[in-house]
């Protein structure tokens, strides 16, 4: 008789009372949401859900992962990209609890979020899921949201792992990626939420990563993931991303969703059968899941109504921290309540507040701005939709378009400020395809400069999931990037424009000037089913500023109704933390909120590097006049780099020059710090360089003098540091074949002993 399952006993003991054809049930789904049950061995099914900003549940017996079916009434935050603009952990945190209990008290175990890839192209048709293009705001935003569903008792699963950067082509394409950006800037936030949050499981993703599926790969998914990370959690398949079950159990993909109605349990069997699967490979897997059913299986008792009222406030706190104030010439904003307003766009009244797809949400409520802006306004508010939600095509929707921009000309004429509510339609940007241009909709564009010409005074509100062109910010004074705000964006929306709020998002990826001078645009999204990541580390801000071009609109801007002024940067290290320190002044009349950044760079460095790489961030309220002390503590470990001759990473020695400010391009104050780093390089040998010798921490002084001695003494053109130079490349192995390089073979072979 199997052991009978509870939830403490030892899952290996258990896995080992389990007949094969058991043990291959449990490695896969019962159902689209539900893992098996072995009801004569007392092992529950669970259930796991999206995610990743509100919860989406359907009913057991049917369900879509590409947000189609209806799901149960759940609140809707903020997706990724506003939560994400927050940079604030403890919200994020706390959006994470409320998820959480909203999935408890529907009896779900494991919420499939967050979200966290990298942008790396503002084209990708979900950047709406994903937090930034920089992996520490990835990393930092993830673990925050891992530690606030879990501390409900409901399992979190980070995703998509790994390099699922794009939909084109995603179940097959492969992401063909250097090992220094892969670990640097793919990989990073994910080693980040992972060990510092431990979430319970982590889903692969459909894609190839240099030809090898993510669920097959072995690499990633049992090398990196639990030998270098120590993750002990469960890996679990993205949606029939699985092509061959038995090779992704020896890779250490533990299971696979959705159900395959037994097909993958008969190849299991099978495979083990025929020898070509090892028990233990199927057993590791048992544990895994049985590990998580023990961790999260939800008792009857254990789900208490949610307050969907405090969650709405809280999603409308979190919309209040997500919309980025991108400019406000004049102080256009905030507006008087007794101003003369023409309220214009259909998003006003229909709010554009998530993104389609697997994410979808059924929201328990829905705020309009126009509703919630008609509340507070004292003034006349004259509201007009001024263009179709669909892109005008045939002539009567021509006329229509006309017709409706008129009339919005006409509320803008006689109003005293216009506000104008514009972004991408659900149909522009979803999962499963990508974008292939970052333009508004042309009526759009058209109705703007219609209404600019009718009233300069207008403010733009953008509602969109990824980043858009912005060709018309020379000729408006304001424009606030809402990004996608939830359930409650309206009613956020409406206090930030009156001022009963001020805005205090700041931008997690970069709007460029044009889609053309992106870092992947010349790569993305592939073809043939390969994507080759040719940027190399020089992703989002890296890419820009690396190449010095100019952007619309940089990482980390955004502004508020205050300004901030900082003082005494101060930085030392203590033992392995950079510790930050200096001082924010409010200097303006109002009450604000500042996101400090800290940037590290360097000025010489032995691998190629962005000027300057985002190491710490702090919200910061300070009332108005006031100073604050901010402190940013700095974990040394991110300075280093992914050093790929000795497969680690390494943190370079030296002067590091350390930049705060309110964006990457906003630097108020610079400081210079020494890092005593790491100085080991690998050992020598006969095809090192003499470069390699002449950095060489053990022998690099004696080889450079006995170089310089040699070449010093002859006559010719060049000087000694000129011929030092040309032989660099030269490979120990052969220099003492060149003429007066001042090193024979047995001090070559003396240097190769001593450099190991
Ligand atoms: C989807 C998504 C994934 C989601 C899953 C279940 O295809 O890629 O994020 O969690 O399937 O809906």
């Amino acid at each position: 008789m199997p052991q009978t399952y509870t939830a403490d006993a030892d899952p290996r003991r258990v896995a080992e009372s389990l007949t094969r054809e058991q043990k291959a049930r449990l490695v896969t789904g019962e159902t689209f949401w539900e893992t098996a049950d072995v009801p004569e061995a007392g092992i529950p099914r669970i259930t796991m859900t999206d995610g990743p900003h509100g919860l989406r549940k359907q009913g057991a017996d049917g369900g879509d992962h590409l947000g189609l079916a209806q799901s149960v009434a759940a609140t809707c935050f903020p997706p990724a990209v506003g939560l994400g603009s927050s940079f604030d952990p403890e919200l994020t945190q706390r959006v994470g609890a409320a998820i959480a209990e909203e999935a408890r008290a529907e009896g779900v175990s494991l919420l499939l979020g967050p979200g966290m890839n990298i942008k790396r192209s503002p084209l990708c048709g979900r950047n709406f899921e994903y937090f930034s293009e920089d992996p520490l705001v990835s990393g930092t935003m993830a673990a925050a949201m891992v530690t606030g569903i879990q501390s409900r008792g409901v399992g979190a699963c980070v995703k998509h792992f790994a390099a699922n950067n794009q939909e084109t082509d995603r179940m097959r394409v492969s992401a063909d990626i250097d090992e220094r950006p892969l670990r640097e800037i793919y990989l990073r936030g994910f080693e980040q939420a992972i060990t510092g949050a431990q979430p319970d499981a982590v889903m692969c993703a459909y894609n190839r990563i240099n030809g090898t599926y993510a669920a097959e790969d072995r690499w990633l998914l049992t090398e990196v993931l639990r030998e270098q990370w120590g993750f002990e959690g469960m890996v679990v398949s993205d949606w029939f991303a699985v092509g061959d079950r038995v090779a992704s159990l020896k890779a250490g993909l533990d299971l696979e969703m959705p159900t395959t109605d037994g097909r993958s349990s008969a190849q299991v069997l099978a495979a083990l059968e025929e020898g070509s699967l090892e028990e233990a490979d199927l057993d590791a897997a048992v544990i895994n899941v049985l590990r998580l059913v023990q961790r999260r299986h939800l008792q009857a008792s254990d789900s208490s109504a949610p307050d969907f009222d405090e969650h709405h406030d809280l999603a409308e706190e979190a919309a209040l921290r997500s919309a980025v104030l991108l400019k406000n010439d004049g102080d256009l904003l905030p507006l008087s309540r007794t101003a003369k307003v023409a309220l214009i766009g259909e998003f006003a009244s229909i709010p554009r507040y998530q993104g389609a797809g697997s994410s979808h949400i059924n929201p328990t409520r829905l705020d309009s701005a126009r509703e919630a802006l008609a509340a507070l306004a004292e003034g006349e508010l004259r509201f007009a939709p001024g263009f179709p939600l669909e892109e005008p095509a045939a002539e009567a929707a021509r006329q229509e378009a006309e017709q409706l921009r008129e009339e919005a000309v006409q509320a803008a004429a006689v109003s005293e400020v216009a506000v104008l509510f514009l972004g991408l339609p659900d149909v522009e940007e979803s999962e499963g395809f990508d974008r292939e241009h970052m333009d508004l909709p042309r009526v759009q564009l058209d109705l703007l400069e219609a209404v600019v010409r009718a009233n300069p005074n207008t403010v733009v509100v953008l509602s969109n999931g990824g980043a858009v062109l912005l060709p018309f910010r020379d000729r408006v004074p304001a424009i606030l990037e809402a990004w996608l705000l939830g359930q409650a964006g309206g009613s956020a929306l409406a206090d930030l424009l009156y001022g009963l709020e001020s805005p205090s998002g700041r931008l997690t990826e970069t709007i460029p000037l044009r889609l053309q001078d992106v870092p992947s645009w010349d790569s993305f999204p592939g073809e043939h089913g390969h994507v080759r990541y040719g940027e190399g580390v020089f992703v989002g801000y890296r890419g820009y500023d690396h190449r010095q071009t100019e952007v619309a609109y940089p990482f980390g801007h955004g502004l508020t109704y205050t300004s901030f002024e900082y003082s005494g940067l101060e930085a030392a290290v203590a033992g392995e933390t950079l510790e930050v320190r200096l001082r924010v002044r409010n200097v303006g009349g109002r009450d604000g909120l500042e996101v400090v950044q800290v940037y590290a760079g360097r000025e010489q460095s032995a691998v190629s590097r962005a000027p300057r790489e985002l190491v710490g961030f702090v919200p910061v309220e300070v009332r108005a006049g006031e100073l604050a002390e901010v402190s940013v503590e700095v974990p040394l470990n991110r300075l280093s780099h992914w050093d790929v001759r000795q497969g680690r990473w390494v943190i370079e020695p030296g002067q590091w020059l350390l930049r705060a400010g309110a964006s990457s391009r906003d630097v108020r104050l610079s400081a210079t710090v020494e890092v005593e780093g790491d100085h080991a390089e690998p050992p020598l040998t006969q095809r090192s360089t003499l470069g390699d010798a002449l950095v060489h921490p053990a022998v690099g002084q004696e080889v450079r003098r006995i170089v310089q001695d040699a070449v010093a003494g002859q006559e010719g053109a060049f000087s000694a540091e000129g011929m030092l130079r040309m032989l660099e490349s030269f490979p120990l192995g052969r220099l003492s074949l060149f003429p007066g390089a001042g090193l024979d073979e047995e001090q070559v072979e003396n240097l190769i002993r001593r450099s190991s």
